[in-house]
């Protein structure tokens, strides 16, 4: 079943329901204001840090769900509704949203009177824009009125939610004309403000939050004074301060009224935080005046339709561009919409927020992770490889110099947080992988000459190819008794914990250690990860590949061996004769092997392992694609592990918590599909590619969307597996390295566009049913308009390819470097 479909041409998912099975949402802004706003205008906006500059409220985990947001009220003589139908839920006449690149329209109409608001943050701007289009389509005139509302968050969301004993006294507004200003907290220690304001005369406002609703047993759904249809004109002093404006509003039949609300944000210098006069029609209970310039300017910005339109229209344009850089014409729809829209919008919201805040992370947890980033510039490095580049630099910072790695910092710091510590062993390898992708894509070698500092030497002259030889050989320096990687706290799989045995109830199976490793260093020195030995063995070739561009014969060859002898000793010690096995415990014993009880096998180590070619020549690769696709393949997509575990197992931590089927007990984890993905591509199987890519990729689910439950236009980390009641639902949507890597699997393996440090590869591995296909990349200042024709129907092989109709060997394109548009065309045979 489906709640709405995709619009291609406007590049927007339409949603006609806005009773969908959960909050859908889109994000707004894509540099330092952002929102977060659903179907029915739930979500909340902060500034950078969703934890330390929230601006406004938002309560998760609420009954029902998605209860708070930027809401209009009408009152129309008598009859309150919302455009987006919640809060107060009277049933709508119609009912639209649209999700697009960065802005969402929504539609209510009832009783003749339509109202369409269009909600969206306009690029290089710190605020979100509500345009508010009421019409009368009715024969008559109409009058009735309208209130806004937003609720303010105390700015630290994470405070807001827990220190009520000082926050209910600290709340502090100002109101000058048709804007309220939220002020909590200036007068001393903060030099920001925030903002609601409306284009036009008010007749009334609200800015306590209590005096709106009329009682502390009201609802947003019940507010009294829209009831009453008469604001109560509140001054807020401490409580929950809020900003709703309230208007009465005429319409002749067929008229329609523009209303421009903007919610913003701005920062004074230290010393221009105060106005030096008080305004006459300034309301404020302070002796002191917010200078207000910032304000005045932002608001002046955007308080016309015209304004407004053009500012819609240059977000409009800056997506257009950005999604310009790849496209693709499959005989495939949804692959088409996918990697020409939703993927590519998902990854730049991975890259912004990390796995900060979505309606599965509340903003107040994780700040940015380490391997997390590092994965989300592989889906978003093509987009804007300078951002890119100022984040690599960013992350590599707070690495530590012998290659160990804070696994989050916050991004207003950009400290790495010690709560958490270090010591997830793959974390390192990330960064090879995203620095190679960022070269591969830009040809900058430069950055590897960067001066990027380590966290213990802040002071100290390094290079970004310091850090890449740290990170590889910390893996290097870290080998369990059979050569293979010391697991430490974790690898990829936070939830594969060998050195906690924990028996107590709230220690963190992430960064509580067993004492009875205190001793060794914190994490058993016996527990080894193949996982990270295949990790090791795929990314080091990039490694190679740098110190080779760079002349550095002998370090290369050093490196080289490093990573035979690792595929020697993964073959040896952990291929199990179908598949690889997962990890050696703490005990030294084996995990995800035949000889296990449960958790047979996992999906981890098995894709890069066949990508890095291990044990290619005993047949190890195809035995090993084999057995996932017997064990792990099923209707929504491949379990991580088979059999889920169904009792705790103290030597392997949270994974076997989980009920059977969820999260990394034996879900679906769409995250680690895609290494499959590439693999099954890579080995020349594109049907099985295409046949795994299909199943969890968004649109693909659409039909089942009733069953899915998540957004349709988006991944979600995790979808319930085979052994799960809820098989097939999807869960934690948006923010996961599931973005960038199933971009990664579906342009770089399955339609094979790949850059190279030499070149562009052109190398697909797609269903044989196919025709061809075409593709236009911009790559490095030219375009390559790339037809691919399937006469004989493989999966893969490059039988010619010829640029501008000239051969080349191979199946790399070489860089033309001039700025032009080239024709490549390729055969498949
Ligand atoms: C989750 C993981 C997550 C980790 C760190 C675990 O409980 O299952 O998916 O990565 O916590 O937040
Ligand atoms: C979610 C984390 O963000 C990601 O880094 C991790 O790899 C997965 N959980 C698997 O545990």
């Amino acid at each position: 079943m489906k709640f709405g479909y995709f619009d291609d041409l406007r590049k927007e998912y339409v949603i006609n329901t806005p009773r969908t099975p959960y909050p859908w949402i889109n994000y707004l802004g894509n540099q330092g204001f952002f929102s977060l706003i659903s179907n029915t205008a739930g979500g909340y906006s902060f500034y950078k840090d969703a934890r330390l500059r929230r601006i406004t409220r938002y309560r998760y985990n609420n009954v029902p769900l998605d209860m708070g947001g930027r809401y209009f009220y009408i009152n129309d003589n008598g009859t309150i509704w919302n455009p987006g139908w919640s809060p107060v839920k009277t049933e709508l006449d119609e009912y639209e949203c649209r999700h697009g690149m960065g802005y969402t329209i929504i539609k209510g109409k009832k009783n003749g009177l339509k109202a369409e608001v269009t909600f969206f943050v306009p690029q290089n701007y710190d605020g979100e824009v509500q345009q508010v289009v009421l019409t009368n389509e009715g024969t008559e005139a109409k009058s009735f009125s309208i209130f806004s509302i937003a609720e303010w968050c105390l700015w630290d969301a994470q405070d807001d939610c827990t220190n009520f004993q000082r926050n209910f006294s600290t709340g502090r507004v100002e109101i000058e004309g048709s804007t309220i200003y939220h002020v909590t907290e200036y007068r001393d220690r903060r030099n920001h403000y925030a903002f609601y304001t409306v284009n036009d005369e008010i007749d009334g406002y609200d800015t306590d939050r209590d005096s709106f609703l009329g009682s502390i047993y009201n609802g947003w759904d019940n507010p009294e004074t829209v009831k009453a249809d008469k604001p109560s004109n509140s001054f807020a002093d401490g409580w929950s301060p809020v900003a709703s404006h309230y208007k009465k509003v005429t319409l002749a039949p067929g008229e329609s009224k523009t209303l421009i609300y903007i919610l913003g944000y701005a920062e004074n210098p230290q010393d221009k935080k105060f106005a030096s006069e008080k305004p006459a029609n300034l309301l404020t209970r302070e002796t002191w005046v917010l200078n207000k310039e910032k304000a005045y300017a932002m608001i002046d910005k955007y308080n016309t339709p015209e304004k407004v339109a053009a500012g819609l229209e240059e977000l409009r344009t800056t997506w257009d561009k950005l999604l310009s850089i790849f496209k693709v014409d499959t005989p495939d729809d949804k692959v088409n919409r996918m990697v020409n829209i939703w993927n590519q919008y998902q990854c730049m919201v991975t890259f912004n927020l990390s796995r900060s805040a979505s309606y599965f992370e509340s903003g107040i947890g994780r700040g940015m992770g380490f391997r997390d980033s590092n994965q989300d510039i592989l889906g978003f490095v093509h987009q804007i490889p300078e951002r890119a580049r100022e984040r690599l630099i960013d992350i590599a910072s707070t690495q530590l110099s012998d290659g160990g790695c804070y696994h989050q910092y916050q991004p207003l710091t950009k400290k790495g947080n010690a709560d958490i510590g270090g010591d997830f062993s793959d974390d390192p390898l990330w960064m090879i992988l995203s620095v190679a992708a960022y070269i591969k894509e830009t040809g900058d070698w430069g950055i590897l000459d960067a001066n990027v500092p380590f966290d213990d030497d802040p002071e100290g002259k390094h290079t970004m190819l310091e850090h890449l030889d740290v990170s590889f050989y910390h893996i290097v320096n870290n080998l369990g008794p059979h050569g293979l990687p010391l697991a430490m706290r974790a690898d990829w799989n936070d939830c594969i914990n060998l050195s906690c045995f924990s028996d107590t109830p709230g220690e963190s199976f992430q960064t509580y250690t067993n004492p009875k490793f205190k001793a060794e260093g914190g994490y058993s020195k016996v527990a080894e990860s193949a996982f990270v030995a295949a990790l090791f063995t795929y990314t080091g070739p990039a490694y190679v590949g740098i110190l080779e561009h760079l002349g550095k014969a002998d370090e290369a060859a050093k490196a080289q061996a490093e990573i035979d002898k690792m595929k020697k000793n993964t073959m040896e010690s952990a291929f199990d004769g179908d598949w690889f096995i997962r990890a050696y415990d703490a005990n030294g014993e084996k995990m995800g092997s035949k000889e296990c009880e449960e958790g047979k096998i996992f999906i981890e180590p098995q894709g890069f392992a066949v990508m890095s070619e291990i044990g290619k020549d005993v047949g190890a690769d195809i035995k090993t694609l084999n057995s996932i696709d017997k064990y792990l393949n099923c209707e929504f997509g491949l379990v991580l592990n088979n059999p889920a575990y169904t009792k705790y197992y103290i030597q392997y931590g949270e994974i076997s918590t989980y009920p059977g089927g969820y999260k990394e007990n034996a879900g679906i984890f769409t995250h680690n599909n895609a290494w499959i993905i590439c693999a099954e591509a890579y080995a020349g199987r594109g049907d099985k590619a295409f046949e795994y890519y299909s199943k969890i990729a968004p649109a693909f689910t659409e039909e089942t969307s009733d069953i899915h439950k998540t957004e349709p236009y988006v991944y979600g980390q995790m979808i319930g597996g085979k052994d799960a009641k809820n098989f097939g639902q999807g869960k934690n949507s948006w923010l996961t390295g599931t973005a960038a890597w199933n971009m990664v699997a579906i342009s770089q393996y399955i339609l094979g566009v790949k850059p190279e440090f030499d070149g562009l590869r052109v190398d697909p591995s797609i269903p044989a049913a196919w025709d061809g296909f075409a593709a236009t990349r911009q790559f490095r200042g030219d375009t390559y308009e790339i037809t691919i024709k399937n006469p004989d129907h493989v999966n893969k092989g490059v039988k010619s390819l010829t640029v501008d109709g000239a051969a080349v060997e191979g199946c790399i394109v070489p860089v033309a470097g001039d700025g032009k548009t080239h024709k490549v065309e390729v055969v498949l045979g």
